[in-house]
């Protein structure tokens, strides 16, 4: 079983829908198709600069996949503030992250809600990026390990295996996000060994074969060999060095 490499550009709360045309065309420029045969390439731009961002990859061709990075549960109704995930798909979006833990600490989001998340983004037709990492605190207890454990079973609870085959989990320490203090390579190949041995007793063993793990946490061009070099991860989540559309160009051809 062959993981197609999995790199996505997080943007987080960063740039207007016009800053976002130009950053996907300036990545467009700098990547070609042996590039896209090799690594899926998608971008989670903000809710506001979808539908312009889906517009020039359309228009354009371009071999890019669009990603959101949050939807409701729910299909609509009286949840002011929210989108949901037939909403996304209609803007063809493929990948939705789920449970960040800038929306797990600081906004609430529990295992259960992210589980209700990834689970009507696989009915709207997409794939749920499924965010899982421990604190510096738990870290340094010797929790890490079962809390990314706990994590990935309480996320995962809804989906079948099929779902699952079809879905990432990003391990993403919450202390090497945005710090520029990684976890080292060998810690995050041990990690996603453990959410794939996770997802094997589980799921299944067909979907552990098949879930993509990715890497997030401070990924740059420097260190992005050193994670892909680690047989269970399989991409990478990227933040910050995602919003120069150089250094995620380099990123994506982590090989060269
Ligand atoms: P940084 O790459 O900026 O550390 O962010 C990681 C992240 O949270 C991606 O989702």
């Amino acid at each position: 079983m062959t993981r197609k490499d999995l790199i996505v550009g997080n943007w987080k709360m960063n740039a207007s829908h016009l800053e976002a045309i130009q950053m996907v065309q300036k990545l467009s420029y700098r990547l070609d198709h042996g590039d896209y045969d090799r690594v899926e390439v998608v971008v989670a731009p903000p809710f506001t600069s979808l539908r312009s961002v889906q517009t020039v990859i359309e228009a354009d061709r371009l071999r890019i996949v669009l990603g959101a990075q949050n939807a409701h549960w729910e299909e609509s109704g009286a949840f002011t503030g929210e989108v949901s995930a037939p909403m996304l798909a209609k803007l063809s979006v493929r990948h939705v992250i789920v449970g960040h833990s800038e929306r797990r600490q600081g906004l609430g989001e529990t295992d259960e809600m992210v589980a209700r998340k990834a689970r009507a983004i696989v009915e709207a037709g997409m794939n749920p990026i499924v965010c899982v990492g421990e604190t510096l605190e738990q870290r340094e207890g010797g929790e890490a390990e079962n809390v990314v454990v706990s994590q990935v079973i309480g996320s995962l609870a809804r989906l079948g295996p099929e779902a699952v085959a079809s879905s990432s989990v990003a391990y993403e320490p919450i202390w090497a996000i945005g710090t520029g203090r990684t976890a080292l390579p060998d810690d995050a190949g041990t990690m996603a060994g453990v959410i794939r041995e996770t997802v094997s007793n589980k799921v299944s063993t067909e979907a552990a074969e098949s879930v993509r793990l990715l890497y997030g946490g401070s990924v740059n061009a420097a260190n992005i060999k050193d994670f892909m070099a680690k047989g269970d991860v399989d991409g990478a989540l990227v933040g910050g060095a995602s919003l120069d559309p150089d250094s995620f160009a380099a990123i994506v051809r982590y090989w060269v």
